[in-house]
Protein backbone atom coordinates (compact mmCIF):
# COMPACT_ATOMS: atom_id res chain seq x y z
CA UNK A 1 0.00 0.00 0.00
CA UNK A 2 1.73 3.36 -1.12
CA UNK A 3 1.22 6.16 1.31
CA UNK A 4 -0.91 9.12 -0.15
CA UNK A 5 0.94 12.08 -1.19
CA UNK A 6 -0.15 15.06 0.79
CA UNK A 7 -2.48 17.77 -0.59
CA UNK A 8 -3.45 21.17 0.80
CA UNK A 9 -7.41 21.00 0.79
CA UNK A 10 -8.21 23.84 -1.88
CA UNK A 11 -11.41 24.71 -2.54
CA UNK A 12 -14.16 22.40 -4.98
CA UNK A 13 -13.29 23.33 -8.46
CA UNK A 14 -10.71 25.58 -8.21
CA UNK A 15 -8.73 23.24 -6.24
CA UNK A 16 -5.41 24.61 -5.09
CA UNK A 17 -5.38 27.28 -7.15
CA UNK A 18 -5.48 29.43 -4.13
CA UNK A 19 -2.44 28.12 -2.49
CA UNK A 20 -0.05 29.68 -5.11
CA UNK A 21 0.64 32.93 -5.52
CA UNK A 22 0.75 33.82 -9.02
CA UNK A 23 2.96 36.97 -8.97
CA UNK A 24 5.86 34.64 -6.16
CA UNK A 25 4.75 30.60 -7.14
CA UNK A 26 8.49 29.88 -6.02
CA UNK A 27 7.81 31.62 -2.29
CA UNK A 28 4.56 29.52 -2.47
CA UNK A 29 6.25 26.25 -3.10
CA UNK A 30 8.89 27.05 -0.71
CA UNK A 31 5.89 27.38 2.43
CA UNK A 32 4.07 23.89 0.95
CA UNK A 33 7.58 22.56 1.31
CA UNK A 34 7.58 23.68 4.71
CA UNK A 35 4.43 22.68 6.09
CA UNK A 36 4.34 19.55 3.79
CA UNK A 37 8.05 17.68 3.38
CA UNK A 38 9.61 15.74 1.19
CA UNK A 39 6.73 15.23 -1.11
CA UNK A 40 3.21 17.45 -2.03
CA UNK A 41 1.10 17.84 -4.84
CA UNK A 42 -1.56 20.65 -5.87
CA UNK A 43 -4.30 20.37 -8.40
CA UNK A 44 -4.92 23.59 -9.83
CA UNK A 45 -8.24 23.44 -13.02
CA UNK A 46 -7.82 19.52 -12.62
CA UNK A 47 -3.87 19.35 -13.74
CA UNK A 48 -2.08 18.15 -11.22
CA UNK A 49 1.67 18.89 -10.18
CA UNK A 50 4.01 16.74 -8.00
CA UNK A 51 6.54 18.53 -5.83
CA UNK A 52 9.76 16.82 -4.31
CA UNK A 53 11.47 18.36 -1.54
CA UNK A 54 14.13 16.09 0.22
CA UNK A 55 17.60 15.05 -0.64
CA UNK A 56 16.76 11.29 -1.14
CA UNK A 57 13.52 11.73 -3.46
CA UNK A 58 15.55 14.91 -5.30
CA UNK A 59 18.56 11.78 -6.19
CA UNK A 60 15.84 9.39 -7.34
CA UNK A 61 14.11 11.20 -9.74
CA UNK A 62 17.71 12.33 -10.81
CA UNK A 63 18.30 8.76 -11.75
CA UNK A 64 18.43 9.25 -15.89
CA UNK A 65 17.57 5.77 -16.30
CA UNK A 66 14.17 6.35 -15.18
CA UNK A 67 13.43 9.98 -15.68
CA UNK A 68 14.28 13.27 -18.12
CA UNK A 69 13.81 16.44 -17.99
CA UNK A 70 10.00 17.48 -18.22
CA UNK A 71 9.85 20.40 -20.58
CA UNK A 72 6.52 21.89 -20.10
CA UNK A 73 4.71 25.02 -18.46
CA UNK A 74 6.76 27.76 -17.99
CA UNK A 75 9.22 26.68 -20.57
CA UNK A 76 7.35 25.89 -23.71
CA UNK A 77 5.60 29.53 -23.35
CA UNK A 78 9.62 30.75 -23.21
CA UNK A 79 10.10 29.07 -26.56
CA UNK A 80 8.40 31.85 -27.98
CA UNK A 81 11.33 33.58 -27.71
CA UNK A 82 14.00 31.42 -27.85
CA UNK A 83 12.27 28.11 -29.61
CA UNK A 84 14.11 25.14 -29.39
CA UNK A 85 17.38 26.28 -27.80
CA UNK A 86 19.25 24.28 -25.13
CA UNK A 87 17.26 25.46 -22.53
CA UNK A 88 13.81 24.87 -24.08
CA UNK A 89 14.55 22.00 -26.72
CA UNK A 90 12.42 18.77 -26.34
CA UNK A 91 14.38 15.18 -25.23
CA UNK A 92 13.21 14.48 -28.91
CA UNK A 93 14.87 17.88 -30.75
CA UNK A 94 17.93 16.64 -32.59
CA UNK A 95 19.05 20.81 -31.86
CA UNK A 96 19.50 20.12 -28.28
CA UNK A 97 22.62 17.58 -28.88
CA UNK A 98 23.69 19.59 -31.87
CA UNK A 99 23.80 22.94 -29.69
CA UNK A 100 25.44 21.28 -26.78
CA UNK A 101 28.14 19.74 -28.57
CA UNK A 102 29.24 22.90 -30.28
CA UNK A 103 28.23 25.40 -27.37
CA UNK A 104 29.65 22.69 -23.99
CA UNK A 105 33.46 23.08 -25.05
CA UNK A 106 33.14 26.86 -25.21
CA UNK A 107 32.03 26.98 -21.58
CA UNK A 108 33.82 24.32 -20.30
CA UNK A 109 36.95 25.23 -17.73
CA UNK A 110 40.00 25.77 -19.86
CA UNK A 111 37.81 27.95 -22.27
CA UNK A 112 36.98 29.98 -19.57
CA UNK A 113 40.36 30.44 -18.13
CA UNK A 114 41.23 32.95 -20.73
CA UNK A 115 38.30 35.14 -19.12
CA UNK A 116 39.78 35.53 -15.71
CA UNK A 117 40.34 39.27 -16.49
CA UNK A 118 37.55 40.04 -17.81
CA UNK A 119 35.68 39.37 -14.54
CA UNK A 120 38.15 40.64 -12.67
CA UNK A 121 38.07 44.02 -15.19
CA UNK A 122 33.95 44.17 -14.55
CA UNK A 123 34.13 43.57 -10.60
CA UNK A 124 36.89 46.24 -10.53
CA UNK A 125 34.26 48.71 -12.51
CA UNK A 126 31.70 47.89 -10.39
CA UNK A 127 33.68 48.85 -7.02
CA UNK A 128 34.90 52.16 -8.19
CA UNK A 129 31.14 52.79 -9.40
CA UNK A 130 30.32 52.49 -5.42
CA UNK A 131 33.89 54.08 -4.26
CA UNK A 132 32.62 56.76 -6.55
CA UNK A 133 29.08 57.18 -4.73
CA UNK A 134 30.98 58.09 -1.43
CA UNK A 135 31.67 56.08 2.11
CA UNK A 136 28.21 54.30 3.47
CA UNK A 137 26.24 54.81 -0.16
CA UNK A 138 23.11 53.10 -0.18
CA UNK A 139 22.95 50.71 -2.65
CA UNK A 140 20.27 47.81 -3.98
CA UNK A 141 22.46 44.62 -4.41
CA UNK A 142 20.60 42.49 -6.80
CA UNK A 143 20.29 45.75 -9.02
CA UNK A 144 23.94 46.71 -8.63
CA UNK A 145 24.57 42.95 -9.61
CA UNK A 146 22.36 42.62 -12.15
CA UNK A 147 24.04 45.09 -14.17
CA UNK A 148 27.51 43.61 -13.41
CA UNK A 149 25.73 39.99 -14.12
CA UNK A 150 24.78 41.16 -17.40
CA UNK A 151 28.22 43.08 -18.44
CA UNK A 152 30.57 40.11 -17.76
CA UNK A 153 28.30 37.95 -19.77
CA UNK A 154 28.61 40.20 -23.05
CA UNK A 155 32.08 40.92 -22.34
CA UNK A 156 33.43 37.65 -21.83
CA UNK A 157 30.66 35.09 -24.56
CA UNK A 158 30.26 37.71 -27.04
CA UNK A 159 33.56 40.06 -26.69
CA UNK A 160 31.06 43.27 -26.31
CA UNK A 161 31.38 45.91 -24.20
CA UNK A 162 28.29 47.13 -22.53
CA UNK A 163 29.04 49.63 -20.12
CA UNK A 164 25.94 49.34 -18.18
CA UNK A 165 26.99 48.95 -14.78
CA UNK A 166 25.95 52.74 -14.71
CA UNK A 167 23.48 55.12 -16.20
CA UNK A 168 19.86 53.79 -16.69
CA UNK A 169 19.08 50.52 -16.78
CA UNK A 170 20.00 48.14 -19.75
CA UNK A 171 16.61 47.44 -21.59
CA UNK A 172 17.85 43.72 -21.88
CA UNK A 173 17.30 43.42 -17.89
CA UNK A 174 13.71 44.40 -18.22
CA UNK A 175 13.12 42.77 -21.27
CA UNK A 176 14.21 39.37 -19.17
CA UNK A 177 11.83 39.92 -16.60
CA UNK A 178 9.25 40.60 -18.58
CA UNK A 179 9.53 37.71 -20.95
CA UNK A 180 10.47 35.12 -17.92
CA UNK A 181 7.90 36.36 -15.65
CA UNK A 182 5.11 36.26 -18.44
CA UNK A 183 6.35 32.79 -19.74
CA UNK A 184 5.49 31.58 -15.69
CA UNK A 185 2.52 33.17 -15.72
CA UNK A 186 0.98 31.84 -18.83
CA UNK A 187 0.34 28.55 -18.12
CA UNK A 188 -2.18 29.47 -16.13
CA UNK A 189 -4.48 32.30 -17.25
CA UNK A 190 -7.15 31.55 -19.16
CA UNK A 191 -5.41 30.94 -23.55
CA UNK A 192 -7.52 34.49 -24.48
CA UNK A 193 -6.34 36.55 -21.66
CA UNK A 194 -2.92 35.66 -22.74
CA UNK A 195 -3.61 36.46 -26.25
CA UNK A 196 -5.82 39.88 -25.92
CA UNK A 197 -4.18 41.54 -22.41
CA UNK A 198 -0.92 40.17 -22.37
CA UNK A 199 0.28 39.26 -25.76
CA UNK A 200 2.28 42.82 -26.15
CA UNK A 201 3.66 42.48 -23.44
CA UNK A 202 5.39 39.25 -24.17
CA UNK A 203 6.51 40.46 -28.09
CA UNK A 204 7.86 43.47 -27.35
CA UNK A 205 9.95 41.88 -24.24
CA UNK A 206 11.02 39.12 -26.94
CA UNK A 207 11.85 41.64 -29.61
CA UNK A 208 14.05 43.33 -27.12
CA UNK A 209 15.84 39.88 -26.38
CA UNK A 210 16.50 39.19 -29.93
CA UNK A 211 17.62 42.54 -30.81
CA UNK A 212 20.17 42.45 -28.35
CA UNK A 213 21.72 39.34 -29.74
CA UNK A 214 20.86 40.67 -33.70
CA UNK A 215 23.22 43.74 -32.55
CA UNK A 216 26.01 41.25 -31.35
CA UNK A 217 25.81 39.46 -34.49
CA UNK A 218 26.08 42.33 -36.47
CA UNK A 219 28.75 44.20 -34.43
CA UNK A 220 31.12 41.03 -34.55
CA UNK A 221 30.07 40.43 -38.51
CA UNK A 222 31.32 44.11 -39.04
CA UNK A 223 34.47 44.35 -36.25
CA UNK A 224 35.61 40.20 -37.35
CA UNK A 225 38.06 39.76 -34.41
CA UNK A 226 40.43 36.59 -33.25
CA UNK A 227 38.62 35.93 -30.25
CA UNK A 228 37.60 32.34 -29.73
CA UNK A 229 34.66 32.86 -27.87
CA UNK A 230 31.16 31.74 -27.68
CA UNK A 231 30.00 34.09 -30.31
CA UNK A 232 32.76 33.09 -32.61
CA UNK A 233 31.56 28.89 -32.18
CA UNK A 234 27.78 30.60 -32.58
CA UNK A 235 28.92 31.74 -36.11
CA UNK A 236 31.58 29.60 -36.91
CA UNK A 237 31.71 26.09 -35.39
CA UNK A 238 30.18 22.80 -36.74
CA UNK A 239 28.95 19.96 -34.93
CA UNK A 240 31.34 17.39 -34.83
CA UNK A 241 28.43 14.07 -35.11
CA UNK A 242 26.49 15.84 -38.07
CA UNK A 243 28.69 18.66 -39.49
CA UNK A 244 25.63 20.49 -38.70
CA UNK A 245 26.50 24.32 -37.65
CA UNK A 246 23.33 27.39 -36.64
CA UNK A 247 21.22 28.78 -38.83
CA UNK A 248 20.85 33.12 -38.18
CA UNK A 249 17.68 32.27 -35.72
CA UNK A 250 19.02 29.54 -33.66
CA UNK A 251 22.41 31.58 -33.47
CA UNK A 252 19.71 34.50 -31.44
CA UNK A 253 18.26 32.15 -29.93
CA UNK A 254 21.01 30.89 -28.30
CA UNK A 255 22.70 34.54 -27.42
CA UNK A 256 19.71 35.20 -25.63
CA UNK A 257 19.60 32.34 -23.30
CA UNK A 258 23.10 32.42 -22.08
CA UNK A 259 22.18 35.84 -20.30
CA UNK A 260 18.93 34.67 -19.03
CA UNK A 261 20.37 31.12 -17.95
CA UNK A 262 23.45 33.49 -16.10
CA UNK A 263 21.11 36.03 -14.57
CA UNK A 264 20.75 33.02 -11.77
CA UNK A 265 24.33 34.15 -10.15
CA UNK A 266 23.84 37.79 -9.27
CA UNK A 267 20.26 36.76 -7.03
CA UNK A 268 22.85 34.24 -5.26
CA UNK A 269 25.38 37.04 -4.67
CA UNK A 270 22.78 39.27 -3.48
CA UNK A 271 21.65 36.92 -0.97
CA UNK A 272 25.36 36.24 0.03
CA UNK A 273 26.26 39.79 0.84
CA UNK A 274 23.49 39.18 3.43
CA UNK A 275 24.79 35.97 4.73
CA UNK A 276 27.84 37.74 5.43
CA UNK A 277 26.36 41.05 6.91
CA UNK A 278 24.60 37.92 9.54
CA UNK A 279 27.69 36.15 10.09
CA UNK A 280 30.22 38.10 10.86
CA UNK A 281 32.72 35.33 12.04
CA UNK A 282 32.17 33.29 8.37
CA UNK A 283 33.29 37.12 6.76
CA UNK A 284 35.99 37.08 9.24
CA UNK A 285 37.48 33.54 7.96
CA UNK A 286 37.12 34.47 4.48
CA UNK A 287 38.55 37.94 4.43
CA UNK A 288 41.61 36.03 6.51
CA UNK A 289 42.14 33.76 3.56
CA UNK A 290 42.10 35.74 1.11
CA UNK A 291 44.31 37.68 2.51
CA UNK A 292 46.59 35.34 3.06
CA UNK A 293 46.43 34.17 -0.84
CA UNK A 294 46.54 36.97 -2.37
CA UNK A 295 48.39 39.18 0.11
CA UNK A 296 49.06 42.55 -1.23
CA UNK A 297 48.88 42.07 -4.85
CA UNK A 298 46.14 41.59 -7.49
CA UNK A 299 43.95 38.92 -8.22
CA UNK A 300 45.17 36.46 -9.89
CA UNK A 301 43.55 32.89 -11.87
CA UNK A 302 46.49 30.85 -9.56
CA UNK A 303 45.05 31.76 -6.24
CA UNK A 304 41.38 30.20 -6.63
CA UNK A 305 42.10 26.86 -6.31
CA UNK A 306 43.88 27.73 -3.05
CA UNK A 307 40.86 29.68 -1.76
CA UNK A 308 39.04 26.74 -0.22
CA UNK A 309 37.08 29.18 1.86
CA UNK A 310 35.85 30.91 -0.74
CA UNK A 311 34.46 27.50 -2.81
CA UNK A 312 32.57 26.22 0.64
CA UNK A 313 31.03 30.21 0.75
CA UNK A 314 29.95 30.24 -2.68
CA UNK A 315 28.52 26.51 -2.19
CA UNK A 316 27.02 27.29 1.00
CA UNK A 317 25.62 30.42 -0.77
CA UNK A 318 23.89 28.46 -3.54
CA UNK A 319 22.42 26.13 -1.24
CA UNK A 320 20.54 28.43 1.48
CA UNK A 321 19.25 31.14 -1.88
CA UNK A 322 18.34 28.15 -3.62
CA UNK A 323 18.61 31.22 -6.76
CA UNK A 324 17.78 28.57 -9.53
CA UNK A 325 14.97 27.63 -7.33
CA UNK A 326 13.80 24.21 -8.62
CA UNK A 327 13.56 22.48 -11.96
CA UNK A 328 11.11 19.67 -14.18
CA UNK A 329 11.45 16.09 -14.44
CA UNK A 330 8.97 13.28 -15.69
CA UNK A 331 9.26 9.49 -15.99
CA UNK A 332 10.88 8.35 -19.25
CA UNK A 333 7.85 6.83 -20.81
CA UNK A 334 7.59 3.27 -21.54
CA UNK A 335 5.80 2.14 -24.14
CA UNK A 336 2.88 -0.07 -23.77
CA UNK A 337 2.78 0.54 -20.15
CA UNK A 338 1.33 2.93 -18.36
CA UNK A 339 1.72 1.41 -14.78
CA UNK A 340 2.27 4.11 -11.97
CA UNK A 341 5.93 5.21 -11.34
CA UNK A 342 7.09 3.62 -7.76
CA UNK A 343 8.96 6.39 -5.52
CA UNK A 344 10.87 5.59 -2.07
CA UNK A 345 10.51 1.80 -2.78
CA UNK A 346 7.05 2.17 -3.61
CA UNK A 347 5.85 4.66 -0.64
CA UNK A 348 4.39 6.72 -2.86
CA UNK A 349 2.72 6.00 -6.57
CA UNK A 350 2.64 8.83 -9.28
CA UNK A 351 0.93 8.36 -12.84
CA UNK A 352 3.17 7.11 -15.52
CA UNK A 353 3.39 10.56 -17.07
CA UNK A 354 3.46 12.78 -13.84
CA UNK A 355 5.61 15.72 -14.36
CA UNK A 356 7.52 16.36 -11.42
CA UNK A 357 9.02 19.54 -9.62
CA UNK A 358 12.42 19.55 -7.43
CA UNK A 359 11.96 22.74 -4.94
CA UNK A 360 15.38 23.01 -4.21
CA UNK A 361 14.21 25.52 -1.17
CA UNK A 362 13.25 22.26 0.26
CA UNK A 363 16.13 19.72 -1.16
CA UNK A 364 18.84 22.28 -0.50
CA UNK A 365 17.74 22.37 3.59
CA UNK A 366 16.56 18.94 3.92
CA UNK A 367 17.11 18.38 7.93
CA UNK A 368 17.44 14.48 7.21
CA UNK A 369 21.08 15.68 5.99
CA UNK A 370 22.21 19.39 7.46
CA UNK A 371 22.38 19.92 10.93
CA UNK A 372 20.86 23.14 11.33
CA UNK A 373 20.04 23.52 8.08
CA UNK A 374 18.93 27.44 8.01
CA UNK A 375 22.65 28.20 9.42
CA UNK A 376 24.81 29.36 7.10
CA UNK A 377 28.36 27.24 7.34
CA UNK A 378 30.71 27.43 4.77
CA UNK A 379 32.44 24.56 6.36
CA UNK A 380 30.06 22.08 5.70
CA UNK A 381 30.66 22.60 1.95
CA UNK A 382 34.05 22.23 2.45
CA UNK A 383 36.84 19.45 1.20
CA UNK A 384 35.71 15.51 1.94
CA UNK A 385 32.39 17.41 4.29
CA UNK A 386 31.20 18.30 1.23
CA UNK A 387 31.92 15.15 -1.05
CA UNK A 388 29.98 12.96 1.84
CA UNK A 389 27.04 14.99 0.94
CA UNK A 390 24.52 13.12 -0.96
CA UNK A 391 24.55 13.51 -4.66
CA UNK A 392 20.52 14.80 -4.58
CA UNK A 393 21.47 17.99 -1.96
CA UNK A 394 24.04 19.28 -4.77
CA UNK A 395 21.86 20.00 -7.35
CA UNK A 396 21.72 23.99 -7.67
CA UNK A 397 23.00 23.35 -10.99
CA UNK A 398 20.36 21.01 -12.28
CA UNK A 399 20.86 17.03 -13.12
CA UNK A 400 22.38 15.19 -15.57
CA UNK A 401 22.51 15.99 -19.44
CA UNK A 402 20.68 18.64 -18.92
CA UNK A 403 22.51 20.05 -16.38
CA UNK A 404 23.42 24.19 -16.25
CA UNK A 405 25.56 24.44 -19.36
CA UNK A 406 26.64 27.43 -17.45
CA UNK A 407 27.88 26.21 -14.17
CA UNK A 408 31.77 26.92 -14.76
CA UNK A 409 31.01 30.04 -16.03
CA UNK A 410 28.63 30.97 -13.36
CA UNK A 411 31.12 29.25 -10.62
CA UNK A 412 33.84 31.85 -12.39
CA UNK A 413 31.97 34.57 -11.26
CA UNK A 414 30.71 33.91 -7.77
CA UNK A 415 34.28 33.16 -7.15
CA UNK A 416 35.69 35.98 -8.16
CA UNK A 417 33.21 38.54 -8.13
CA UNK A 418 32.86 37.24 -4.30
CA UNK A 419 36.27 37.44 -3.53
CA UNK A 420 36.59 40.95 -4.41
CA UNK A 421 33.80 41.90 -2.95
CA UNK A 422 34.54 40.58 0.34
CA UNK A 423 38.19 41.79 -0.21
CA UNK A 424 37.50 45.19 -0.82
CA UNK A 425 34.19 46.70 0.46
CA UNK A 426 32.70 46.69 4.12
CA UNK A 427 28.41 45.97 3.78
CA UNK A 428 25.70 46.73 6.53
CA UNK A 429 22.13 46.54 6.08
CA UNK A 430 19.99 49.60 6.07
CA UNK A 431 17.42 47.96 7.85
CA UNK A 432 19.16 45.22 10.51
CA UNK A 433 15.65 43.70 11.14
CA UNK A 434 15.36 42.64 7.50
CA UNK A 435 14.59 38.97 7.11
CA UNK A 436 15.15 37.00 3.86
CA UNK A 437 12.31 37.39 1.20
CA UNK A 438 12.60 36.16 -2.22
CA UNK A 439 10.53 36.48 -5.46
CA UNK A 440 11.34 35.84 -9.42
CA UNK A 441 10.76 33.72 -12.00
CA UNK A 442 13.44 31.79 -13.47
CA UNK A 443 15.34 32.38 -10.32
CA UNK A 444 14.77 33.77 -6.96
CA UNK A 445 16.01 37.08 -5.28
CA UNK A 446 16.22 39.33 -2.24
CA UNK A 447 13.17 41.91 -2.53
CA UNK A 448 13.69 45.15 -1.13
CA UNK A 449 17.56 44.16 0.04
CA UNK A 450 19.48 47.74 0.62
CA UNK A 451 22.63 47.77 2.26
CA UNK A 452 25.39 50.75 2.88
CA UNK A 453 28.18 50.06 0.97
CA UNK A 454 31.68 51.18 1.74
CA UNK A 455 34.79 50.29 -0.13
CA UNK A 456 37.98 49.71 1.91
CA UNK A 457 41.23 51.52 2.19
CA UNK A 458 43.92 48.92 1.58
C1 LIG B 1 24.36 30.53 -10.07
C2 LIG B 1 24.15 30.47 -11.35
C3 LIG B 1 23.33 29.41 -12.05
C4 LIG B 1 22.51 28.46 -11.53
C5 LIG B 1 22.20 28.18 -10.06
C6 LIG B 1 21.95 27.73 -12.66
C7 LIG B 1 21.08 26.66 -12.55
C8 LIG B 1 20.61 25.93 -13.63
C9 LIG B 1 19.73 24.80 -13.52
C10 LIG B 1 19.12 24.27 -12.23
C11 LIG B 1 19.51 24.32 -14.77
C12 LIG B 1 18.63 23.14 -15.17
C13 LIG B 1 17.31 23.63 -15.69
C14 LIG B 1 16.37 22.54 -16.10
O1 LIG B 1 16.61 21.36 -15.83
O2 LIG B 1 15.33 22.89 -16.66
C15 LIG B 1 20.23 25.16 -15.69
C16 LIG B 1 20.26 24.99 -17.05
C17 LIG B 1 20.86 25.86 -17.91
N1 LIG B 1 21.63 26.95 -17.57
FE1 LIG B 1 22.13 27.54 -15.72
N2 LIG B 1 22.44 28.26 -13.81
C18 LIG B 1 23.29 29.28 -13.48
C19 LIG B 1 24.02 30.04 -14.36
C20 LIG B 1 24.02 29.90 -15.73
C21 LIG B 1 24.87 30.63 -16.62
C22 LIG B 1 25.97 31.58 -16.19
C23 LIG B 1 24.52 30.26 -17.89
C24 LIG B 1 25.10 30.71 -19.20
C25 LIG B 1 26.27 31.26 -19.34
C26 LIG B 1 23.47 29.29 -17.78
C27 LIG B 1 22.83 28.67 -18.84
C28 LIG B 1 22.03 27.57 -18.72
C29 LIG B 1 21.49 26.84 -19.88
C30 LIG B 1 21.69 27.19 -21.33
C31 LIG B 1 20.75 25.76 -19.36
C32 LIG B 1 20.05 24.68 -20.15
C33 LIG B 1 21.02 23.53 -20.35
C34 LIG B 1 20.44 22.35 -21.11
O3 LIG B 1 19.26 22.03 -20.94
O4 LIG B 1 21.19 21.73 -21.83
N3 LIG B 1 23.19 29.09 -16.45
N4 LIG B 1 20.92 26.13 -14.96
Amino acid sequence: MSTPIPQPPGIPLLGNLFDVDPNNTWWSLKTLAEKYGEIFQIKVLGKRIVFVASGALAEEICDEKRFRKYVGGPIVEIRYAVHDSLFTAFDHEPSWGIAHRIIAPHLAPEALAGHFDEFVQCADELIAKWQGLGAGAQIRPLDELNRLNLEATALTLYGKKLNCLEGPAHPMLQAMEDATSEAMKRPNRPKILNWLVYGGKFKRATRALRSFAADMVKERKEHPTDRRDLLWALLNAKDPETGKGFTESEIIDEIVTMPIGSSTAPCAIAAGILFLIRNPDALAKAREEIDRVLGDGPFKREHVPQLQYIAGLVRETLRLSSAAPGFNIEPIPRPGDKSPVLLAGGKYQVPHNQALIIVLAGVNRDPAVFDDPLAFRPERMMGEAFERLPAGVKKWFGNGKRECIGKHWAWDFLVITMTKLIRDVDFEAVDPSYQLKQDGWFNIRPIDFSVKATVRAR
